[in-house]
């Protein structure tokens, strides 16, 4: 892959990556990556993100311990076979990994997201919190993920912190009309990108009629 790879080298190689150096993130780079975000469509253009950067050790901490813990409950029942190199043992043992080492990311990148969604409903008719925008943010976070990997960070979008959100929107003192959509750890990766591995657009393809395959072309060219 060339130096600067194209759009979609980037699209078909951006994939979790969670083996992370502890090497710190630039800050020209995270701006590329926000500026990145930022240009997410959104509901009626209401841009409804906002972005906390955790780099220092005491916020990183407060988020990590609790993301293991939320992961060591997730996982307590599975069982990992040392010799098992499938494709699952193989995702497990990252997924474990980042948990055990998320307080040593350069930075975790929270998306928050305004809770006013659904659109349209107004405040005093909901029953409970709206959740952050999740129709924004997440096109804001893989807008973050595009760009993180274009340049050469690696990154993993995140959801385990919403077992804690509460308590941590509390202690990083976010308003209550913000919640958090996604944790993105970023930093400079320990092994290379690859590409993702993904079923065929055209298995889960139809048209004009869901079940309807395309047409094999016939060798004189017509459908
Ligand atoms: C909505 C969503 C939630 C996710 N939550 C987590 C998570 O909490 N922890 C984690 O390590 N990976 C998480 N991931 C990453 C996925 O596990 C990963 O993208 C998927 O397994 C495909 O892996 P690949 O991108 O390396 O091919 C999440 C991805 C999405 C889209």
């Amino acid at each position: 892959m060339s130096a600067e790879p194209t759009l979609f080298e980037v699209i078909h190689s951006t994939r979790a990556m969670r083996r992370l150096k502890p090497d710190p993130v630039p800050k020209v780079l995270l701006d590329k990556i926000l500026a990145a975000g930022i240009c997410a469509p959104s509901g009626r253009n209401r841009q409804p993100w906002a972005f906390l950067v955790l780099r220092e050790p005491a916020p990183k901490r407060f988020f990590a311990d609790r993301y293991l813990s939320a992961m060591q409950k997730r996982f307590e029942n599975s069982t990992l076979n040392p010799d098992d190199n499938s494709a699952r043992a193989r995702a497990l043992r990252s997924t474990l990994h980042l948990a055990e080492h998320m307080h040593e990311v350069p930075v975790i990148l929270l998306v928050c997201g305004e809770r006013n969604w659904p659109l349209g409903v107004p405040p005093g008719w909901r029953v409970g919190r709206a959740p952050p925008s999740y129709a924004s943010t997440l096109p804001c976070a893989q807008n973050i993920l595009l760009a993180a990997r274009a340049l050469g960070l690696g990154a993993c979008l995140t959801t385990l912190h919403q077992t804690f959100e509460i308590e941590l929107c509390h202690y990083l003192r976010i308003p209550d009309d913000f919640g958090v959509a996604v944790a993105i750890p970023l930093g400079f990766p320990q092994g290379k990108f690859g590409p993702v591995t993904r079923r065929f657009a055209s298995e889960l393809t139809y048209y004009d009629t869901w079940g309807r395959k395309a047409q094999r072309k016939t060798p004189t060219g017509s459908a």
